[in-house]
């Protein structure tokens, strides 16, 4: 799409270190309570694979932007996820002691403080952006997008947890639906932060659109058939719990099979989307190549 040579992009280790640096010196500047600050820290920099923060910074380049330029919205998507992930464990929720290896937060510290950093990492996200964004023009667009994720993370949730999807969708339609609030609305919100902060073009946006909402399916298609296929151990957190919790999935529905190959449809579908972009691209196509495949 962008006709200038494509600049070497930074390494996904590299990409790493900038997001969580930028976290680190965001909350030093921050006055919390100790416990409180402890408690946020320990749930941020608890082993996390990062997708979302590296996505973003991914989509910031694929459309010929300055990945610096997205690090603030990357740190931002990245406190809403680990909010949600840290309200996910919560005993009225789907009620986990174990979360990337070590025990929830709930466990490590007590229900009260679970809930209390969740809302904290949520003002924080938006504060990240408003604070640590140079160009003051993007601000308003990246937090409009990060708050309608946010609404809809928490209503896919309400669905998980408690159902209510309208009468008339068939069990894959609800399923879809919830998938793609409680886990794509985050998930897309990485990619289209990203092309905001990297000022895409409204056809770069599109076509993003597209792969985002894509790869956000199959990531939770993925987790879903990891609760089936795979250990606790490896997981670093509690497997086979799904279809005991009683939650519509895709194994659920379709089979590990089944699933398997909706994962392989998605996969290529993301790919597809992104067939107008040049070399810059290649990260996310290697993104949805590894998120297809994950193990973990
Ligand atoms: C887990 O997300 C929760 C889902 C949305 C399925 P990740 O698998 O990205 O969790 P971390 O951040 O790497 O622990
Ligand atoms: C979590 O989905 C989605 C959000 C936190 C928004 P899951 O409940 O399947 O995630 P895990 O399996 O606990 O990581
Ligand atoms: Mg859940
Ligand atoms: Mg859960
Ligand atoms: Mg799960």
């Amino acid at each position: 799409m962008n006709p200038a040579t494509p600049t070497p992009s930074a390494t996904d280790s590299q990409l790493l270190k900038r997001i969580d640096q930028s976290l680190e010196t965001f909350l030093d500047r921050r006055s919390l309570p100790r416990s409180l600050d402890d408690a946020i820290r320990y749930a941020l920099f608890g082993g996390g694979k990062r997708i979302r923060p590296v996505l973003c910074l991914r989509a910031c380049e694929a459309v010929g932007g300055q990945v610096d330029s997205a690090l603030p919205a990357a740190g931002a998507i990245e406190l809403v996820h680990t909010f949600s992930l840290v309200h996910d464990d919560l005993p009225a929720m789907d009620d986990d002691d174990l979360r990337r290896g070590r025990p929830t937060l709930h466990k490590q510290t007590n229900e009260a403080m679970a809930i209390l950093a969740g809302d904290a990492m949520t003002a924080l996200a938006f504060e990240l952006i408003e604070s640590e964004s140079s160009d003051k023009a993007i601000v308003g667009p990246l937090c409009a997008q990060l708050a309608s994720a946010t609404r809809e993370m928490i209503a896919g949730q309400v669905y998980d947890t408690m159902g209510g999807q309208p009468d008339d969708l068939q069990p894959i339609d609800r399923l879809r639906m919830t998938h793609e609030l409680k886990t794509g609305a985050l998930l897309s919100a990485s990619v289209q932060m990203g092309a905001i902060a990297g000022m895409a073009t409204d056809g770069q946006v599109a076509s993003l659109k597209v792969y985002a909402s894509t790869i956000g399916l199959m990531f939770q298609a993925v987790d879903d058939l990891l609760d089936v296929t795979q250990t606790a151990d490896k997981m670093g957190k509690a497997t086979q719990k799904d279809a005991e919790q009683g939650k519509l999935t895709y194994p659920g529905l379709l089979g590990v099979e089944g699933t398997r190959e909706e994962i392989e449809k998605l996969r290529q579908q993301a790919l597809k989307a992104l067939s107008d972009f040049d070399s810059r691209a290649d990260p996310l196509r290697e993104m949805a190549e590894r998120l297809a495949h994950r193990q973990r």
